[in-house]
């Protein structure tokens, strides 16, 4: 009995991957629409049009339903409701998710919102973006807005998306957009900036919902697997999975995870940095670390320790198997990291993300035969059933619904259920779609 009789078992994406319709209806522009413009973007691809989600949504819940999703993760776009990021409302583009958020219920469709998944307004950017010690009163002025519209219908909501990407990518290393490469003390202040962000979103959507919420963040979970079964080994894994790596703190699970669901950084970034930390009140850390409902995490694989002599790192080895983005498949990765983030933060665990890119096609005979996807999400839902025994497990998202934008990446990666031809948007149900129906059907117990 792995998985409980209400398992909620869905398929996720994000506005921008998804959308297109960049600027109609009134959208503004964000940091993705206006820096994948200048060279950033393999192809120099955007996403101005990209599966044309806006205009097709009613097209796409039916396919949802088709492959039997109990629900449907998706995430706002901040500038298609205030384009300006904060002042006037653009109330087409709200009415794009109560439509949205509609038409997933008439269908029997669980909507879970993300409110902030990587496509920061431009306009704010232009303020400062994270650096504006306004920023996280900007950020609640948005929520208000989401909340007030749908929060009668949608329960589960996520603050950040993948945080780590969002400053790490975004404003360190800079392979995300703004692509911008700050200093040290910068990213300390954003970071800070970003957890009075969250904090003050969760203390209006617990104080103004219209109705009981579930709420979590979705950061990335990249973690240590443990090399044998002994103790030692597991408790070298676990500590080593929530170091706070220095300067790459952004990049880290403690840092994010420790701050929101413990109330503190981690010692070892105290031990780092030291009178550097950004310091709150006690009355934002009582904000920032206000309780949460489950511990959402998005799952892809392991990380290994560097060869001393430059060769593979521990999670490699010669002809591993990996996907077209060059990701190991580690299905172990998806019983150790509910494990570790149950130990630590004490919560029921969902899965918001888990999938793969391949370079899937359609076949001669007009389907999509992607035999790996269904492989890969075999072996990881089977560890995944392995650790709800011992854990709570409440759901599970795999990424993605359909083909979409892969950010610095473009069209190349095809990470959906449902494969979309960009040249015509016609949408065909690869054979993992209907292998995960099957799953659903079952409730697991196939697996
Ligand atoms: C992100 C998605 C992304 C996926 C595959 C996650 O990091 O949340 O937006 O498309 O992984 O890279």
């Amino acid at each position: 009995m792995a998985f409980s009789k209400d398992f909620i078992w869905g398929a996720a994406a994000a506005s921008y991957q998804v959308e297109g319709a960049w600027n109609d209806d009134g959208k503004g522009p964000n940091v993705w629409d206006v820096s994948a413009k200048y060279g950033h973007i393999r192809h120099n691809e955007t996403a101005e049009v990209s599966a044309d989600h806006y205009h097709r949504m009613k097209e796409d819940v039916a396919l949802m339903k088709e492959l039997g999703l109990k629900a449907y993760r998706f995430s706002i776009s901040w500038a298609r409701v205030l384009p300006n990021g904060i002042g006037e409302v653009n109330e087409k583009g709200l009415k794009f998710y109560s439509d949205l958020v509609d038409e997933l219920i008439a269908n029997g469709i669980e909507p879970l919102a993300t409110i902030f998944h990587w496509d920061y307004p431009y306009a704010l950017d232009c303020l400062g973006g994270w650096k504006n010690k306004d920023s996280s009163d900007w950020f609640l002025e948005y929520t208000k807005v989401i909340i007030d519209a749908l929060s009668d219908r949608v329960k589960y909501w996520m603050t950040f998306n993948e945080p780590q990407c969002s400053l790490g990518c975004g404003y360190m290393v800079g392979v995300f957009a703004p692509f911008q490469k700050c200093s040290t003390p910068e990213l300390l202040e954003m970071g800070a900036n970003m957890f009075r962000a969250h904090g003050k979103a969760v203390k209006y959507i617990r104080e103004n919902a219209k109705q009981k919420c579930y709420i979590s963040m979705a950061p990335y979970g990249s973690i240590y697997c443990p090399e044998d079964d002994s103790e030692e080994a597991f408790n070298k894994a676990y500590n080593d999975s929530f170091k706070s790596e220095g300067e790459r703190f952004p990049f880290s699970m403690s840092y994010w995870s420790d701050v929101v669901y413990l109330g503190h950084y981690p010692e070892d970034m105290v031990e780092e940095f030291g009178d550097q930390l950004p310091q709150f009140t006690d009355e934002e850390w009582a904000m920032i670390s206000a309780p949460l409902d489950f511990y959402g995490v998005n799952i892809y694989y392991y990380k290994g320790y560097p060869s001393a002599d430059g060769g593979y790192d521990t999670n490699w080895y010669q002809g591993r198997p990996h996907t077209a983005l060059n990701w190991p498949v580690t299905p172990e990765a998806m019983y150790w990291v509910p494990k570790f983030m149950y130990k630590r933060y004490g919560l029921p665990v969902m899965i918001t993300e888990n999938g793969l890119s391949e370079h899937d096609w359609v076949c001669l005979d007009g389907k999509v035969h992607d035999s790996y996807r269904i492989d890969f999400t075999h072996r990881y839902l089977r560890e995944l059933s392995r650790v709800a025994d011992e854990v709570p497990v409440i759901g599970y998202m795999h990424w993605s619904v359909m083909d979409n934008y892969e950010w610095a990446e473009g069209f190349d990666e095809r990470f959906g259920l449902i494969y979309v031809d960009y040249q015509t948007q016609e949408r065909t149900i690869k054979d993992s779609g209907y292998w995960y129906k099957g799953v659903i059907e079952a409730n697991g117990e196939n697996l």
